[in-house]
Parts: structure tokens; C-alpha cells; sequence
């Protein structure tokens, strides 16, 4: 097995308050990131107006749907693997079934998904979601259906998520779609299109209605959560080129954090991602001024290596990054810090390697997700550089990099031993029938012994001992 440790988790969904009327049965699975398992609970709204109530089984489907990632060859095959399953369901148990493919290989592979994989009826890109009800009734109509147009005005602001496989304590709450970045080995910027902002009045509302329904914190999601800046909709402008009337009445990402803030102070808020390029010291500073934003950044750095950086068009230098991360932890020193990274980029030499493991070894992040460098077909990466290092030269950078990240998580464990955290219960532990599993606002997971505490309460927990991921502890009554 590969020793990447995955942030992405893959699940079929179900919702928990179905509609009574509604008769159809819809399988809908995620690969991916949290975008994806977010604009599925967008899809399950849209389609319970259609007569649609989820189901976790696969055979008594009449559609089913897989949310889709690009992002790694990997990621892709997983997917395929799954078409056949379904395929196979189909073929000797329910052959009325409907197939329809979301997200970012729909969008990558457009018409071209229906030649390769003759199960798929419909394909659908991540911008044509409220289009389903007319690509459904095509379907139905025993055509094909397709529409991957990518939009720039598109939010789904006014669609109220059904909530899928919820614990009913922590929600994704989408609030950027897209990037313009264009790092040269990601394929997001072809997939999810341009950048744009969601109304903060919407994302207001729908955090009230979380708070409302009891939901205790609700991450705030975006490809590149900093760059959020709302003017009324469309495409993100330039700041520098916008009228003196726009300036004044914009809503910046830190100024929209302090908005939820102070919205809903019970709540606790986390974000992710931040980008190095585009996040602010402002930031810093409303996550200091409420007790209620989690004190937790995930950072992506992706290299150690100035001229890696440099060939990944990431806008910052190894410095830049520290100087951002010092700042942060002036400003906020009990914060957390957690990281992505890719390895075996074009080109990385033995000393770029060394430069990572350095950069690590400074930052001590608290956590990470670290991936071998997937080419992608159709980005910069592919078109400029060669995918050069060897498979077993990838494999074993990556170990030194798991490994590095190992000592680095349990220096940072190491730090909670002997103090109090607050940890929002979320779930059991799954290694003990006994104990609660939770975060702190570090975002580290914490067990502890039930005792008789619930998901969704806030407990305090004096820490015990620790693995390099995992805090080990017991309720301070
Ligand atoms: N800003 C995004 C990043 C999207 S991709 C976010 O919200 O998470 C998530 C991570 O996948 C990236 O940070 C990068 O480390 C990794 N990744 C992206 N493209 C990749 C590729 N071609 N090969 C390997 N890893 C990749
Ligand atoms: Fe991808 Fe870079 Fe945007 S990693 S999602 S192009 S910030």
C-alpha cells in the first residue's frame, strides 16, 4: 500500500430526512475533496425536487451518480473501477438503472466518457448542476445527456444543500467555486473554471439555518478560500482596477470571516484551503479576535525548493512562506499549521528533496497530505516538462517525506501531553467502542472515554500521552 496519508475520502451518501413523497431512488457516491462531497449534498437537493430520496444500496438504484476527482491518475482509475461495479449490477440485477457522471472528470473528459465507458447516460460538469432535471428527462427519453459548460456567474447560492451521511455537528459550507491560479501540475482551473465569490448574504443564511438546526462548526470551503472577494457577482476582479464605489462596498475573505463570526459565536469556524500567495495578515488578526475561528491553517506548500516553486507557478518563495508563517504564529502563537505536498515534481533533484525535508523540519506542521506528482493531461506541467523521476525515486521521497511528517506531528502531539484542549465530540472512536473521537481547534483528533458525553458537546480533555496524529486523554469534569 502507498504511504500517502489521504485527507480524500470517498463515500455513498444518504440522506437523513428524506421527503415522504418522493418515490425514486438515487445512489450518489464522492470521490475526492470536500468541494465534491459538498456540491453532492447541492445535487441531492436539486434532485429531491425531482422525486428523488438517496439510498446506500447500489442495486435498488434508479440513478445512480459518481461525483468525480481529476486531480491524480489514481483518483480517476478508482472511479473507472467503480463504473464497472456498476456496470455489473446493471448488467445481472437492475438493468433500468440510469448512470450519470459529476464533477471534475465529467468536465476533463466531456462526450468522450460516453465512448469510453459505454454504462454512463448522462455527463455532467460541476457548473451544470441545475441543469439535471432537463438532462434527467433526456435520459428518460432514452438519449444521452451532456453538459459540461462551465460558468461564471454560477454559485448555487440559492440552493439549500440536503445534508448527506451527517453526524449533525460539523457541515461544508461552499463559499468560493474555481481558481485562476493555474499552478502548472493542477488540473482544478480546467475542471472547475474561473474564480468566483458566493453572495455573503447566502452564506449568512445558510450558516444561521446550520446553527439553527444544531450544527456546532461549519468549514467554510474554496479552492482558494483568501482570494474570496465579493462584488455583487461574476468574475473575481482586480481589487487595483475596481471603482472606488466597488472598493467600498466589497466583502474581502477576512471581512467575511469576521462576519461568521460574529454571526454565530457558538459556532466554531474553520476554512480551508488558504494559499500562501493570497492570504493576508488581516486574516491572522480576525482569527485572533474571535475565541470562535479555529486557530488552524492549512497552508499548502507543495516544495522546499525555490525553483520547484518557480516550475509549479505558486506565487511565493520558500522565504515568503516562512515569513507568512512566522507572522501567523506572532500573531496567533497557539495556532496549528498543516500542509500539502508533492513529490518527484519535473526535474526534482536530490537537493530539492533535502530543501523539503528542511522546510518541513523548520515548520513542524501539525499535519499533512503528501502525493507522488501525477501528470495531468492538458496542464502546463504536461505540455512544458517531462515526468523525468523514476517511480521507485517518487516512492522513496515520498517515505522520507511521510517520515519526516511523522516526527514533526508528534513533536507537535508531544506539546498537548499534560495540558487541557477542547475537543467538539464528533463520532466514535473507531479503534475503541469506549471512547469519543474528536478535534481540538488545532484541528488534532482527540480520544477520550465516553463517559456521558455526546457528539456535539464541547469537553474538556487533559491530555495523556499521544501517537504522531492522535491525542490520547480523559474528560476534566
Ligand atoms: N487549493 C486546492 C488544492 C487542490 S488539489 C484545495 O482546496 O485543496 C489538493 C492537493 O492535491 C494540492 O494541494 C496538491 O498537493 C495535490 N495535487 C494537485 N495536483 C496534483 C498532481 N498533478 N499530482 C500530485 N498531487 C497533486
Ligand atoms: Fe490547483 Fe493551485 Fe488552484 S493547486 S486549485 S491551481 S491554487
Amino acid at each position: 500500500m502507498e504511504k500517502t496519508i489521504d485527507q480524500k475520502v470517498q463515500g455513498n451518501a444518504l440522506n437523513i430526512t428524506p421527503k415522504k413523497n418522493n418515490t425514486r431512488k438515487l445512489f450518489i457516491e464522492s470521490y475526492g475533496c470536500a468541494m465534491n462531497f459538498s456540491d453532492s449534498e447541492i445535487v441531492a437537493s436539486i434532485l429531491s425536487e425531482q422525486g428523488f430520496n438517496t439510498t446506500q444500496v447500489l442495486e435498488e438504484a434508479d440513478l445512480v451518480l459518481v461525483n468525480t476527482c481529476s486531480i491524480r491518475d489514481k483518483a480517476e482509475q478508482t472511479v473507472r473501477k467503480r463504473l464497472e461495479k456498476y456496470n455489473a449490477v446493471k448488467r445481472d440485477i437492475n438493468p433500468k438503472m440510469k448512470v450519470g457522471v459529476l464533477g471534475c472528470m465529467a468536465e476533463r473528459l466531456k462526450e468522450k466518457f460516453l465512448d469510453e465507458e459505454k454504462i454512463v447516460d448522462m455527463v455532467v460538469g460541476p457548473d451544470a448542476y441545475k441543469d439535471l432535471p432537463n438532462l434527467l428527462a433526456e435520459v428518460e427519453a432514452g438519449n444521452d445527456a451532456v453538459n459540461v459548460i462551465l460558468s461564471k456567474e454560477e454559485t448555487y447560492g440559492d440552493i439549500s444543500p440536503v445534508r448527506l451521511n451527517t453526524n449533525g455537528i460539523n457541515a461544508l459550507v461552499s463559499i468560493t467555486r474555481g481558481c485562476d491560479n493555474m499552478c502548472t501540475f493542477c488540473v482544478v482551473p480546467f475542471t472547475r473554471g474561473r474564480e468566483r465569490s458566493r453572495d455573503p448574504k447566502s452564506i449568512l443564511e445558510e450558516i444561521n439555518n446550520l446553527a439553527n438546526t444544531g450544527y456546532k462548526e461549519v468549514t467554510l470551503l474554496g479552492q482558494n478560500v483568501d482570494s474570496y472577494l465579493w462584488y455583487g457577482g461574476g468574475l473575481k476582479k482586480d481589487f487595483k482596477t475596481a471603482t472606488e464605489m466597488e472598493k467600498a462596498t466589497a466583502t474581502s475573505f477576512s471581512q467575511l470571516l469576521d462576519l461568521v463570526a460574529l454571526a454565530q459565536p457558538e459556532m466554531r469556524i474553520r476554512f480551508s484551503t488558504s494559499n500562501p500567495q493570497d492570504m493576508t495578515e488581516e486574516v491572522f488578526h480576525v482569527m485572533a479576535k474571535h475565541k470562535n475561528i479555529c486557530k488552524h491553517v492549512h497552508l499548502p506548500v507543495q516544495s522546499g525548493s525555490n525553483r520547484i516553486l518557480k516550475e509549479m507557478n505558486r506565487q511565493h518563495t520558500v522565504e515568503e512562506y516562512l515569513t507568512l508563517v512566522n507572522k501567523m504564529w506572532e500573531i496567533l502563537p497557539e495556532a496549528s499549521i498543516s500542509q500539502d505536498m508533492i513529490i518527484g515534481f519535473p526535474s526534482e533533484t536530490e537537493q530539492d528533496h533535502q530543501d523539503t525535508l528542511a522546510l518541513m523540519e523548520e515548520v513542524k506542521f501539525a499535519f499533512g497530505y503528501m502525493y507522488k506528482y501525477s501528470e495531468r493531461p492538458g496542464t502546463m506541467a504536461a505540455r512544458k516538462f517531462e515526468d523525468d523521476i523514476p517511480e521507485a525515486t517518487k516512492k522513496r521521497r515520498l517515505q522520507d517525506v511521510v517520515d519526516q511528517q511523522r516526527k514533526n506531528g508528534a513533536y507537535r502531539t508531544q506539546q498537548f501531553v499534560g495540558k487541557v484542549t477542547e475537543i467538539l465530540v464528533e463520532k466514535e472512536s473507531k479503534k475503541n467502542p469506549d471512547q469519543w473521537s474528536g478535534r481540538n481547534e488545532q484541528s488534532i483528533v482527540a480520544v477520550f472515554p465516553k463517559g456521558n458525553y455526546k457528539p456535539g458537546d464541547f469537553v474538556q480533555v487533559k491530555i495523556n500521552s499521544c501517537t504522531s496524529a492522535t491525542l490520547i486523554g480523559e474528560a476534566v469534569v
